[in-house]
Parts: C-alpha cells; sequence; structure tokens
C-alpha cells in the first residue's frame, strides 16, 4: 500500500546460482531509501539551490527562507512548542547528542547524567567522558526498569540532572514510556533526552506542552531513517539552553559582531551551526515529513506493527530459532533480534543476503551493553575479545521494517530461515570462511 511512495524498491540484485531478485530490505533501523517525492523535489529544488544567509541574490533569499521555515515544520512534527523550542540542524543523532553533552557542561557540571543499559553508544560514550554517569537496568527481557530508575533518582538526592534515554531500542525495538520517564525525571528535578532516532520515523511523537509534567525537554533525531537520506539531523531543546555559552564548533555563521578583541555570538539556533548550512539535507527532511504526515504516523505504526506481529508468529516455524523479544506488540517499533541456535549471526546474515537477496544486520547494533545484557555475557565474559578480532563475537540478527515492506517479503525470510534451522551443520560448513581470518 505504501509501496508507490519509496524509491528503488524494484532494483534486482544478484544472489547465488547466477540468478538476479528484487532487494528485501530489512534494514531500515540502519537507514531508509528516501521517498521518491524526496528526490523529485531535491531535483526541483536544485534550481533555487543558493547560498543559505550568506547573499543577496534571489536564489539566495529563497534558499535562506527554506531553511529557516523548515525549522517551525520540524518542531510541529514533533509538538514543540516554536516559543520555547528550538531546532537545531546537524548531521545526525550522533552529533545532536555529541552536541547537547557539550552545551549542557553548565547546567550538568559535577551533577549526575542517567543513561540506560539499552541505549546506543551515541547515547552512552558522549556522556561518559564529562560527566559522572550511572545506568539504569534492563530486565530479564530487555524492557527499562522503571522501578531501577526511581530508585537511582531517589539515591542521588536531586543531584542527577539528566536522564537520557532511548524512545526505542535499536536491538529490540522496544519502545519506553518516555512521558512516564519524563514525569519521575521532573518530579526528581531532572530533565530528560530522549534519542528520538529509531522512534520519530515510526510513531506519533508529542513532547506536550512545557508546563505538562510529562513533557520531554530534549530530543534527537536523524532524517537518514525517515526516507530523507541527504545527512541532515535534529536536535530540539528549549531555546534557553543554547543562549548562555557558545558550541563546540564556532566560525561562520555564528556570530553577530568580531573584533580582534571580542566576539559577541548570534542567538540560537544559528550560533549552534557554523559553516554553510546542509540545505539539500533540509530539504529533504521538509519534503519526508510532508509525505509522513499525509499518510498519518498512527496508521504507519499500525501497519508496521501488523507486519512485526505476523513475523513473530511465522518466527515460530523456524526451527532452532531464539528470539529477544516480549511479543509486547503495542509498546515496540517494527525491530525484531534474533538467533539461530548453533549459527554464528554472521552467517545467518550472510546465507539471507547470497541466497534470498534479504539484507538484515547482524552484530551488535552500535550498542553491545545492551546486547550482552540480552545475551546474558558477562563483563569478565567479554575480556576474552579485547585485543582479539580472531574471536567471532557475541550478537543477533537484526530485522527491521520500513512502511514499504510487505507480508510477502516476510514468507520469503521465513521460508529461508526454515531452510536455515532445519541444516545448521550444512551452513556452518557452507559459510565458515566468513568467520575465518
Ligand atoms: N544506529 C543504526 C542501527 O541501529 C545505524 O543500525
Amino acid at each position: 500500500m505504501y509501496r508507490k511512495y519509496v524509491h528503488g524498491l524494484n532494483t534486482l540484485v544478484p544472489i547465488e546460482g547466477n540468478r538476479r531478485v528484487p532487494y528485501i530490505n530489512f534494514d531500515n533501523a540502519a537507514t531508509t531509501p528516501p521517498f521518491k517525492a524526496v528526490m523529485k523535489r531535491i531535483n526541483s529544488f536544485s534550481h533555487y539551490y543558493s547560498s543559505v544567509h550568506r547573499g543577496t541574490g534571489y536564489k539566495s533569499i529563497v534558499s535562506s527562507l527554506h531553511y529557516d521555515n523548515a525549522r517551525d515544520i520540524v518542531l510541529d512534527f514533533v509538538g514543540a512548542d516554536p516559543q520555547f523550542y528550538t531546532a537545531i540542524f546537524v548531521k545526525n543523532t550522533t552529533e545532536a547528542i555529541n552536541k547537547l553533552s557539550y552545551r549542557l557542561k553548565d547546567e550538568i557540571k559535577d551533577g549526575i547524567v542517567l543513561s540506560t543499559y539499552m541505549e546506543h553508544h551515541s547515547n552512552d560514550l558522549p556522556w561518559r567522558y564529562k560527566y559522572r554517569v550511572d545506568y539504569v537496568e534492563v530486565d530479564e527481557r530487555g524492557r527499562l526498569s522503571l522501578h531501577h530508575l526511581e530508585y537511582l533518582l531517589k539515591r542521588y538526592k536531586g543531584k542527577v540532572k539528566l536522564v537520557t534515554v532511548t524512545g526505542a531500542s535499536n536491538v529490540t525495538g522496544y519502545v519506553n514510556p518516555i512521558h512516564r520517564i519524563a514525569r519521575l525525571c521532573h518530579k526528581y528535578g531532572s530533565k530528560i533526552m530522549v534519542d528520538g532516532a529509531q522512534l520519530v520515523p515510526h510513531h506519533p511523537v508529542d513532547l506536550k506542552p512545557v508546563d505538562h509534567p510529562e513533557h520531554i525537554d530534549y530530543i534527537a533525531f536523524s532524517a537518514h531513517k525517515m526516507y530523507a537520506p541527504f545527512g541532515i539531523g535534529v536536535l530540539i531543546g528549549p531555546r534557553a539552553s543554547f543562549e548562555k555559552g557558545f558550541s563546540e564548533n564556532i566560525g561562520g555563521g555564528t556570530v553577530d559582531i568580531v573584533t580582534p578583541k571580542e566576539v559577541i555570538w548570534a542567538p540560537p539556533p544559528e550560533k549552534e551551526e557554523a559553516g554553510t548550512p546542509n540545505l539539500f539535507g533540509v530539504v529533504a527532511l521538509v519534503e519526508s515529513i510532508k509525505v509522513l504526515k499525509k499518510l498519518g504516523m498512527e496508521a504507519i505504526s499500525g501497519y508496521e506493527r501488523k507486519l512485526t506481529k505476523y513475523t513473530l508468529e511465522r518466527l515460530k516455524e523456524v526451527p532452532n530459532i531464539v528470539i529477544y523479544d516480549d511479543e509486547d506488540i503495542k509498546n515496540k517499533v517494527s525491530i525484531i533480534s534474533f538467533n539461530i541456535h548453533g549459527l554464528h549471526h554472521a552467517l545467518v546474515a550472510a546465507a539471507l543476503a547470497v541466497e534470498g537477496g534479504i539484507g538484515v544486520r547482524s552484530g551488535c547494533f552500535c550498542a553491545q551493553p545492551y546486547v550482552q545484557k540480552l545475551l546474558k555475557v558477562s563483563v569478565k565474559e567479554m575480556e576474552k575479545y579485547k585485543g582479539n578480532m580472531n574471536i567471532p563475537r557475541p550478537g543477533t540478527v537484526r530485522i527491521s521494517y520500513g512502511i514499504y515492506n510487505t507480508f510477502d517479503e516476510i514468507n520469503v525470510l521465513v521460508e529461508l530461515l526454515k531452510q536455515i534451522g532445519s541444516n545448521v551443520d550444512y551452513y556452518n560448513y557452507k559459510y565458515k570462511s566468513l568467520l575465518s581470518t
């Protein structure tokens, strides 16, 4: 139903036996293909493409206006009040979180940041080396423990200045109750930052009014996971957070007055965006938001939930499969992680590509502590991998859907997995060279 909106879906790719088949992309959590409308818009806008905030000609004015208006479109998409919040354009979610970790240094100072054990490294490492960080636990199935969160908030007696949590896991797809978490954070004097990379493309998001106890303080997300792959990401937060101090990147576009002795910074968001802005990225994002709004985020989320439900049911037919999921379909986005018992995850992924033209991702998905928890690999066991690239690492196989994936594609996946799962020895033998060095 949604396939007509997405570009490049009929591309044939080579598989074994000298055959070519339509590519099945089940790796949308990494990146999505572009919307057709996005590609068209990039083309049509290219006739007006010019410098942003750096020219007086007609094209430059059109380009600057388009860029400036985009901020309100993006804020509106996630229900952020433009009087209070600002949208800063960055490269991607990773850059957004790194920026925020730098820009909150006066607010956090020697306070504590709470991250969680289900984060992508991008929502863990930027905080680790600047602040005292503690981690909220996950339960047996990998769901975030709100009890532990509240326990830590209480234990640190008002010292927690920020709780930084994913909106949806890039490994299990579990959606966190961000508004309940926000309420807890605010109750104990902390702010909340949501890594929205996996949530915003798949689920309606509403930051809520700023005087609501459940409002979200900061959110970050990437356009390349929402059908607009031109290198743009967004950091949204209170304008006031960016008024003091200055950006980690400074230079052109960030200032009002510069003399040999003094710098007066431009107001946010401009002071946060050094160098010529990524106009095509913004044009692409605006167009993708237009399409997503037209299709409706509720409808998108509902359709993807059906795909996930169907997959979880059908995967039960696969011999030797281990699925890392609690089947709470309502509270997850369309991401499923699994393993075939006795076969390394990289070999399963390779077999899917070579024999079915199916693209997935395998490994730890830049979320090693979380995958270690899911697979019950202890910190001690991880010692043996240090400095040794030759030992195959733990991990899972991940499938992740976009709006254009179909039940037929899932059937192709399941049939191939059934073959793999019932012939583990054969597949170990066939692909073993991939694991040796
Ligand atoms: N963060 C992206 C993923 O999960 C790249 O694959």
